[in-house]
């Protein structure tokens, strides 16, 4: 299982210091929310600054972009460094084409559906190029907001296509995961659990231990 500390939830002014208390842990990687104010109500940040946070750490970084612009977006983050990057299906007319280019830029590249886009709204073509779907159980652009229960549905919707068509894509959950639904999101298909709120809510000193509660 990999843990994805969400750094919309960090102490932004001290981002280095953040960053190193993860850095002896192992399976664990940074998401990275870029807003853009329009796709979301919220509005974070961009190329520039996603690539000095690359510079600081050598945990890969994960990229979600909750952009209108895909596109474009991608192309302003393709020299950050950054490993993963994940932009939204509702967010392009073309996610096939938007995947092929990625994959030149980016090690992985993943999609990612909100709490109202159906499973079956992603094509097969689509789920066989991803490194990774995303399945937000909250709407996207905030941090602290609880999790949506019909998540487990849509897990077991993307179970059942993973086993029938022999995909191996990663399975990553953001949004109102804690300690009280990790166990059960693993055993619905998750291998990535993105966190915020939960691991960075009590300080520096309860960080691992969160962590280590999601994977446990
Ligand atoms: C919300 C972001 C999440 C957010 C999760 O749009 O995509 O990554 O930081 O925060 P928590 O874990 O607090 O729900
Ligand atoms: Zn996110």
């Amino acid at each position: 299982m990999i843990i994805s500390p969400s750094l919309l939830s960090c102490d932004f002014t001290n981002i280095e210091k953040e960053l190193n208390y993860f850095s002896h842990i192992d399976n664990v990687w940074f998401h990275l929310d870029i807003m853009d104010g329009h796709f979301v109500p919220n509005f974070t940040l961009g190329g520039p600054l996603a690539k000095q946070i690359v510079s600081k750490t050598k945990l890969p970084i994960d990229a979600h972009i909750m952009v209108s612009n895909p596109e474009f977006h991608g192309e302003l983050l393709k020299d950050t460094g950054i490993h993963n990057l994940t932009f939204h299906l509702e967010a392009t007319d073309n996610p096939l084409e938007l995947i092929k280019k990625f994959k030149g830029y980016f090690k992985s590249v993943g999609i990612s559906i909100k709490p109202n886009t159906p499973v079956s709204s992603i094509s097969l073509e689509v789920l066989k190029a991803i490194d990774l779907l995303l399945i937000m159980s909250v709407e996207p652009g905030f941090g602290g907001q609880s999790f949506i229960e019909s998540t487990y549905n849509k897990m077991n919707d993307v179970v059942t296509l993973k086993k029938n068509h022999d995909l191996s894509f990663m399975v990553q959950i953001d949004g109102g995961v804690n300690n009280l639904n990790s166990t059960k999101l693993k055993d619905h298909g998750a291998n990535n659990l993105v966190a915020g709120s939960y691991i960075f809510k009590d300080g520096p000193s309860n960080y691992e231990k969160k962590l280590e509660s999601l994977r446990s």
